[in-house]
């Protein structure tokens, strides 16, 4: 048990940023942290961390807590060994008060495990260094393959003894119980242990004997499995043998070498992803520490998402020889649809990043990656020009193959960059690709919505994303959330085009293009409602006066006001929309669709403020009447009226966009 004086030390001392920082990227806004929630898949950011407060919470899926829930959390610990995990953040000693017998058995099987699994990294590194066996042929192995000692106590390198059964043989004597050898995958039973009994040691053997060892850790440090590379070059044997799938060691989720890179991966906001143990470690040597391999399994969805929260930018070395392309077939998909933006580096030869760093110099090898990595689409788009010119049969196959890859990209704006840029370097019409690449997203929606039968709303997180926002707010005045949003629809797209329904004086409807500006301040104005916020009633007034003046009212101005009030808004709550408002402005696009999703949001948006309104003015007008005579109340009662009119035309309206 941790005493209670040591348990406050930590819970004092333990700072929300720097534990979460450790596992994801998060960025300044205002006073907190934004990052990609660890505990739902998103592709804006709604996770929010308040140094202030030291919590944490998501807006978009509500999870919320401290430091030491985080960590709970994240690596799926027990109260007391996430308080022992701060612990050693900090530096903190943890002096235990002694166990009574019920307390040490309620040790969890998990932390036992853990306990082994630390205790067998120590001792295949000892071996390796200080017997006659471990030197000559372990640490002899590693200095022929040019793994400097730096890196073999950074990565805690060792050697598993030839002899079959002295890992197991050792570990029992030093104390550790063979049932746990046996669930971390350490040890194997042999066919004459006779299933219910007890485990005994001379029914086990080593898993790994005679082979070099790379411990895996997962993303909290700890090791939960082992790598043991063979020495020979006997084909009939495996070159790896990896650790099972066990209680602490979940393959599909656990990365090779993201412990030792998460930092740098941060630091360069990129991510090299290469096939095996030993390229992490030659990248290492190179001087790139932002590197992870898939080892043991092809990639997962699991473990993209855990590269995924440290950064966007994955740069995929895979060998180039067969095994290497299939791996890199079915992993760049998965990135793509992940969001991620995916280049690709191939070295000379086939060969890999371990073989080409051991070929050339040190600064040939740090040249190289730097400059010739290439943007899958983009490679992939020339090279299918390049096969299919001038002939326009193939022309019309190679489409299919870029557009599919296209398609996957999640973000609109992104993937309308990629279909003009692919349309260029292909020769092709820009209108063809957008064509088959909506085809193709049309497709895999119906698919999807089959599969799961529930409606996601995807396509609007990426203009709706405030909304997850006022959630924030504790509501302040009833009308600040549907205000806000205006005003930042307002600014942030007021200059886009979008089409409308109109009457003309015979009420016959007719399409009329405006921009988004025009079309809230007219829905405002012909219901005569005013904004309740003073400030904005100043952005919109003033926004209104620009328009009058034939002015298209820009951005830029509103966040440098006069006004500190007006400029922190627009700061906090239109520039740093997640850089929508910045790539739409730099592309000068907003394709179709999405223009689409605005006109719906801007709608839904008035009316179901102006509803709200509405409302408001009615049961205001219905209490004036009660305490006035009755001339006024003629009058009264003809705003009623009036009132009413508009809450029935605007109800039904709000429930055409809501059905909609
Ligand atoms: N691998 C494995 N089991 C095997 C072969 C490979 O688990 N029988 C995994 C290992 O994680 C290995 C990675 O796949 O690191 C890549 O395999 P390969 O390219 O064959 O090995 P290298 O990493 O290049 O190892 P080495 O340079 O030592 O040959
Ligand atoms: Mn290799």
């Amino acid at each position: 048990m941790i005493p209670k004086p040591t348990v406050d030390t930590i819970l004092e001392t333990a700072r929300v940023e720097e534990v979460i920082g450790d596992f994801i990227t998060l960025k300044k806004r205002g006073a907190n942290l934004l990052g990609l929630c660890p505990f739902h898949g998103e592709k804006t950011p709604s996770f929010t961390v308040s140094p202030a407060k030291n919590i944490y919470k998501c807006f978009g899926c509500g999870k919320a807590g401290s430091p030491v829930n985080f960590v709970m959390d994240q690596l799926t610990l027990s109260y007391p060994e996430a308080l022992k995990w701060l612990a050693n953040k900090y530096g903190i000693e943890v002096v235990e008060k002694e166990q009574t017998t019920e307390e040490k058995q309620a040790q969890t099987e998990r932390e036992s495990m853990y306990i082994v699994m630390s205790y067998a990294q120590r001792y295949f590194s000892d071996k390796m260094n200080n017997t006659d066996e471990g030197r000559s042929v372990g640490l002899g192995y590693f200095k022929q393959r040019e793994i400097t000692q730096n890196l073999i106590e950074k990565f805690g390198l060792g050697y598993s003894l030839e002899a079959r059964k002295q890992f197991t043989e050792d570990a029992v004597a030093a104390g550790y119980q063979p049932k746990y050898l046996v669930s971390t995958g350490m040890s194997i039973l042999s066919n004459n242990h006779i299933e219910g009994q007890t485990i005994e040691s001379k029914n086990l053997f080593d898993r790994y004997a005679g082979r070099v060892m790379f411990p895996i850790h997962d993303v909290g440090g700890r090791v939960v499995g082992f790598g043991g590379r063979i020495l020979s070059n006997d084909k009939k044997l495996a070159k790896y043998i990896n650790s099972p799938e066990t209680e602490i060691y979940n393959k599909s989720k656990v990365l090779y070498g993201l412990w030792f890179a998460k930092s740098a991966i941060q630091k360069n906001d990129k991510c090299f992803l290469v096939e095996g143990y030993m390229d992490v470690i030659a990248m290492h040597q190179a001087g790139f520490e932002n590197v992870v391999a898939s080892s043991g399994t092809s990639l997962t969805v699991e473990q993209i998402k855990s590269i995924h929260r440290y950064t966007n930018n994955i740069v995929v070395l895979y060998d180039g020889d067969e095994a290497g392309q299939k791996a890199s077939a079915r992993a760049i998909p998965m990135l793509l649809e992940e969001g991620m933006n995916v280049r690709l580096l191939f070295f000379p030869d086939n060969d890999d990043p371990d073989s080409y760093y051991r070929k050339v110099s040190h600064s040939e090898f740090e040249e190289y990656v730097n400059n010739n990595t290439q943007d899958f689409l983009y490679y992939t788009a020339n090279k299918l020009n390049e096969a299919s010119k001038g002939d326009p049969i193939k022309k019309a196959g190679v489409i299919k193959t870029i557009v599919s890859s296209i398609a996957l990209i999640p973000d609109n704006i992104i993937r309308s960059i990629y279909v003009k840029e692919c349309s260029q370097i292909m020769e092709l019409d820009e209108k063809i690709l957008l064509l088959e690449t909506n085809k193709i997203r049309a497709a895999h929606k119906k698919q999807f919505h089959k599969e799961n039968n529930n409606d996601v709303i995807n396509e609007t997180e990426i203009i709706n994303n405030s909304v997850t926002e006022n959630k924030e707010q504790e509501v302040i005045a009833p009308f600040e959330a549907e205000e806000k949003e205006l005003i930042r629809l307002l600014l942030a797209y007021g200059n886009a085009y979008v089409t409308i329904e109109a009457d003309d004086e015979n009420m016959e409807e007719f399409d009329l293009e405006i921009t988004l500006g025009e079309y809230i301040f007219f829905e405002l104005s012909r219901d005569a409602i005013k904004f309740e916020n003073p400030i904005y009633t100043s952005i919109f007034d003033e926004y209104v006066n620009e328009l009058s003046q034939q002015r298209l009212p820009n951005l830029t101005y509103f966040a440098n006001h006069s006004n500190p009030l007006i400029g922190s808004f627009v700061i906090n709550h239109v520039h740093s929309n997640y850089e929508l408002s910045d790539k739409w402005k730099l592309y000068g696009v907003l394709v179709p669709n999405e223009l689409q999703l605005l006109k719906k949001l801007t709608r839904t948006t008035l009316f179901s403020y102006k509803s709200k309104k509405l409302n408001e003015m009615y049961n205001e007008s219905q209490e004036l009447l009660k305490t006035n005579d009755y001339e006024n109340g003629l009058i009264i009662s003809k705003t009623l009226d009036d009132l009413n009119r508009m809450r029935v035309r605007v109800n039904f309206l709000l429930g055409r966009v809501v059905v909609k």
